[in-house]
């Protein structure tokens, strides 16, 4: 099984941009408390799986539980069309592209509001994934393409019918709903405040954040950095081996397509080019950028799913436990030692990952539990 590794030397500081100045002047949690069936989810401790890879304590952030969606996604998608509306209640129609988990969220956000949402998908997104879109409100097309081309398609449609598109992506002169998007996923963060991250200093000493564009792995970038400075955990990206927006970026030394052919099973991470709005903050404050195979993901949710001991079961997607199978590759045997013993792994470390979905595709995850 493969996994390469890029080590990054990381700036650290927060670089004054159009998205960091967005993040700096936001506080979406107190926006999402606001709406009906606010929760913050669960952060389970499994000390049976920590044990078992001879680390001190794995924490794991289980976002199957938001909204009632199944995925952490809604936090973006949501407060973006929040602060759209405040600007212009008038808008009525949004539109995005999505590899499922976005366009969901879209649609639940827009049908809050009472306002009309079309998504476009992938061509080859699976039926599960492009009726649970269409079940929170959405008409729903696909795309005779891959992500990126399903990105230009939503922005050309609306340019023709007047839609305001809600991309979680950025690029030259389309920054602002992207930041606003980077924004409500830091929520997530800020809701451990309280629980794992207490002052002063981070109480975890790794966190595993899997990248599809990278605008969830810049929210905790920026909430680390801002929070912790040098003391902040140290971050680990992961991707798929097929699509290594974030880690092919790095090896080009900025912002490139991944020369993957986009087949994975990590639905949600499959992209080819990272986000403007999320580079400069990865850049500054990536450890370690890991690709790895998509049987490393399978492993993950495995782990979740049949926890040892006395550890609570969690439910995670194939993109849901990337962050673990980013963990797994690395301390696989084959796995890189460089890697390892840079971050200095041993019996004492805490580990922390975000479980970003639950089984949003059924039919793949009921198949990936039944092969033990
Ligand atoms: C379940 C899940 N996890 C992680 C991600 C990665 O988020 P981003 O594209 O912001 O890197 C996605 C993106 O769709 C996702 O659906």
């Amino acid at each position: 099984m493969r996994v390469s590794h890029y080590i990054n030397n990381p700036g650290n500081v927060i670089a004054d941009n159009y998205t960091t100045k967005v993040l700096h002047g936001s506080n979406s949690l107190l926006f999402h408390q606001t709406l009906p069936g606010y929760k913050p989810t669960p952060l389970v401790a499994l000390p049976a799986l920590a044990a078992k890879y001879g680390v001190g304590q794995i924490y794991v952030k289980d976002e199957s539980h938001r909204f009632g969606l199944n995925a952490f996604k809604s936090l973006g998608a949501v407060y973006a069309i929040h602060r759209l509306l405040e600007e212009d209640p008038g808008l009525q129609t949004f539109c995005t592209a999505t590899d499922g988990n976005h366009g969901k969220a879209v649609a639940w956000g827009a049908t809050l509001f009472g306002k009309r949402s079309v998504v476009y998908v992938p061509r080859d997104t699976t039926q599960n994934r492009m009726k649970a879109i269409e079940t929170q409100g959405a008409v729903v097309e696909k795309v005779n393409g891959n992500y990126d081309d399903a990105c230009a398609h939503a922005e050309n449609m609306c340019v023709k019918h007047g839609w305001q598109l809600v991309q979680d992506m950025a690029w030259e002169g389309y920054e602002k709903i992207p930041a606003d998007i980077v924004a409500g996923y830091m929520s997530l963060f800020a809701e451990m405040e309280n629980t794992i991250h207490t002052l002063p200093r981070a109480s975890v000493d790794m966190v595993f954040m899997q990248a599809g564009v990278g605008s969830f792995a810049a929210a905790g970038v920026f909430y680390y950095l801002r929070r912790y400075g040098l003391q902040r955990p140290a971050i680990i990206i992961v991707e798929p081996w097929e699509a290594d927006a974030v880690f092919a970026s790095f090896n080009h030394g900025g912002i490139t397509t991944s020369p993957g052919n986009a087949s994975t099973i990590m639905a949600g991470l499959n992209c080819g080019t990272p986000s403007l709005g999320a580079w400069e903050l990865l850049k500054n404050g990536t450890d370690v950028a890991l690709k790895i195979d998509d049987e490393y993901a399978r492993r993950a949710v495995r782990e979740l799913y049949y926890p040892g001991n006395d550890d609570q079961r969690i439910t995670s997607g194939e993109s849901g436990a990337a962050g673990l199978a980013g963990f797994l590759a690395i301390m696989d045997q084959q796995g890189p030692e460089e890697v390892r013993n840079m971050l200095g792994i041993d019996q004492h470390t805490r580990v922390l990952f975000i479980s970003t979905e639950g089984d949003t595709d059924k039919e793949v995850f009921d198949e990936i539990i039944r092969t033990t």
